[in-house]
């Protein structure tokens, strides 16, 4: 489903327009990381990358321990500063701005490691996603969980128990949904399938898949399993010590048996 690539801003153009309507999805839009340079003190862990996601498709990030995939997502959410470059969401530069504005521009990120709040609730971790809503009545944010819990059963059947007793996949729902009530366009996840069992691994990448095809979600999907973010990615792009390697359709890279040997492990 990569036609939709490029169309920059079809459904609702100027950044904000997800997170100020509260309460209406943001529709799609195609996120172009161009030439960006990003670090942390004197490691320079992106040196000119370059990734284009097309809205409304799946791209997977591959690469090494260390590759720089995890400092890209950080990089365009805001959470750590670019040097250089741009990152274009449908045609606006959003580099520069800070997380809540990244996040009210459209784009959520779930970090590494199923970063739930163990401390609270399933609901009040979910009600932290809503934080970036500047308008949006009471009745909108309730509805806006009862979507979240229609689309995870497990959830709704454990929204008043603590985050800290819900298992992996669980928790990697949980992750997942409180970013989708951002009303985000484009979705970062790292690593999503991490530490899962095979059975949930395959859950977590059929929910990738649907909320692409019948969300119109534009998704970044970094992963260490290659071989099962290909088979549901549009596109790929393989990083290496801070520079793309190789970008292509999935297929593609999937069928490359050198850089699979050298680069993506299978
Ligand atoms: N907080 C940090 N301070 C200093 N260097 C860092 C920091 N985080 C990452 N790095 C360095 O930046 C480079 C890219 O790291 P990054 O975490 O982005 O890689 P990755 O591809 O996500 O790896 P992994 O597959 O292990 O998650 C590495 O050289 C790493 O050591
Ligand atoms: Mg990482």
């Amino acid at each position: 489903m990569s036609s939709g690539a490029n169309s920059s801003g079809a459904n609702g153009s100027g950044p904000a327009a997800g997170a100020d309507s509260a309460g209406t999805a943001g529709g799609s839009a195609s996120l172009a990381v161009d030439g960006l340079v990003a670090g942390y003190g004197e490691v320079i862990a992106l040196d000119g990358v370059t990734v284009t996601a097309g809205a409304g498709s799946i791209t997977a990030v591959l690469g090494a321990n260390g590759a720089g995939k995890t400092t890209l997502l950080r990089a365009v959410s805001g959470l750590i500063k670019t040097r250089r470059g741009q990152i274009l969401l449908a045609d606006h530069d959003v580099a520069g701005r800070g997380p809540e504005q990244i996040v009210r521009a459209g784009i959520a990120h779930v970090p590494e490691g199923q970063g739930v709040i163990p401390e609270l609730t399933v609901e009040e971790n979910l009600r932290v996603g809503m934080m970036s809503w500047r308008r949006g009545q009471r009745a909108d944010r309730a509805a806006a969980l009862e979507e979240e819990y229609a689309r995870f059963k497990p959830l709704a059947d454990r929204r008043r128990k603590l985050a800290s007793t819900l298992s992996g996949g669980e928790r990697q729902m949980l992750v997942i949904a409180r970013a989708l009530l951002a009303r985000p366009r484009v979705l970062l996840l790292d690593e999503p399938s991490l530490g899962l069992a095979p059975r949930v691994m395959a859950q977590v990448m059929d929910l990738v898949v649907r909320l692409s095809r019948e969300h119109g979600l534009t998704i970044v999907l970094v992963e260490q399993n290659a071989r099962g973010a290909l088979a549901i990615a549009d596109h790929g792009v393989v990083l290496n010590l801070g520079r793309v390697v190789a970008s292509a359709d999935a297929a593609t890279l999937a069928a490359d048996v050198a850089l699979r040997h050298h680069y993506l492990g299978f």
